[in-house]
């Protein structure tokens, strides 16, 4: 089963991530046949397989690099990636992830909350047997416990009308950027750089995460849900509010409240409503412009790497993803 598209000009770094999907897959082993597939049937779904790239790629700058144990950190990754999405998916009641049905939909509640909770399980497993030290299973740790805390911010602040953009950054950054800093600085820790090193790749890490889920909450407003491969314009009607809605409600609050204020009762056209008012207020443009910012940050201590052919991908995955339809 091929990877993602965007991995095509990086044959190596493809062959890699196809790797860490075969790692993934002869790790999923239940006694449940049939969550067994289901689960395994997931990572053959074309996710883009984002942090284990980022997480490859950092192993290669430090001087201990081991291609065995870094696919274990990058499967590790993504395995806690997926955990989370299919949470997700049960708390937004979504009927659609990566095109196709969610787990949820299809085996139900019970089901779906088993199997995020066993991939849990799966990536701590791989950690455990091969990451090189305590440090490496403690900063795993620790960002899991921040996209927690990010997650757990998001729902504080559902429905709330007067969200800043400050608690919005905030929340964003504990719920996406965190595994993104997260991905990145395990690589660097697995690759032997030092402590101060691997701070870097962790701002990286946490400033291109800043900027995906901005991207993510744009496209939400811009795209279609067969072009995005999971519902759109929902994130409103469940009380979610964006940078896109924040920045145009800076300019007409008036204009948005009595539509917001219909919470779950929104209808289809309220929201298609709320979707043009945000265009029209400059709301999506000026989240692209912070999402710049944000990349802008992180490609300048990109370039103070060293010149390797992974800085070069690096550069140019993480300009792209600014670029992303999906
Ligand atoms: C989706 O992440 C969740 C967000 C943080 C927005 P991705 O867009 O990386 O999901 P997949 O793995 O490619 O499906
Ligand atoms: C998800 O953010 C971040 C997680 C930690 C799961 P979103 O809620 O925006 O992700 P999508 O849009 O459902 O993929
Ligand atoms: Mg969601
Ligand atoms: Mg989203």
């Amino acid at each position: 089963m091929a990877v993602h598209s965007m991995w095509k000009p990086y044959p190596e770094l493809a062959n890699e991530l196809n790797s860490v999907k075969k790692l993934i897959d002869q790790s999923i082993q239940m006694r449940n046949k049939e969550v067994e597939a289901v689960l395994k049937d997931v990572f053959n779904r074309g996710g883009k397989m984002l942090r284990p790239a980022y997480t490859l790629l950092f192993s290669t700058f430090g001087p201990d690099h081991d291609i065995k144990r870094a696919r274990a950190i990058a499967a590790s990754v993504e395995l806690l990636h997926t955990a989370t999405l299919i949470h997700d998916d049960i708390i937004d009641d979504s009927p659609l992830r990566r095109g196709q049905e969610t787990i949820q939909s299809r085996y139900g509640k019970d089901a779906a909350v088993y199997a995020g909770d066993y991939l849990f399980t799966v990536s701590f497993r791989l950690l455990a047997q091969y990451a090189q030290s305590n440090r490496q299973l403690e900063i795993n740790t620790k960002g899991m416990e921040r996209i927690l805390m990010g997650e757990l911010d998001q729902m504080h602040l559902y429905y709330n009308l007067r969200m800043t953009m400050r608690q919005y950054l905030t929340q964003i950054s504990g719920k996406t950027a965190q595994l993104f800093a997260l991905s990145c600085y395990a690589g660097s820790i697995e690759g032997g750089l030092s402590e101060k090193e691997s701070r870097k790749g962790y701002y990286i890490g946490s400033d291109i995460g800043m900027a995906f889920q901005l991207l993510d909450d744009i496209l939400d407003y811009t795209q279609t849900s067969e072009t995005f491969g999971k519902p759109v314009l929902e994130d409103v009607r469940q009380g979610i509010y964006t940078a896109p809605l924040i920045f145009a409600m800076q300019k007409n609050r008036s204009l948005f409240l009595p539509l917001l204020e219909k919470q779950k009762q929104m209808t289809d056209q309220d929201m298609r409503k709320v979707q043009r008012l945000v265009i029209e207020f400059g709301g999506v443009e000026e989240a692209q412009l912070l999402a710049q910012k944000y990349t802008d940050k992180a490609m300048k201590r990109i370039k103070a790497l060293p010149e390797t052919n992974e800085k070069m991908i690096l550069s140019e995955i993480t300009t792209q993803l600014l670029e992303r339809r999906q």
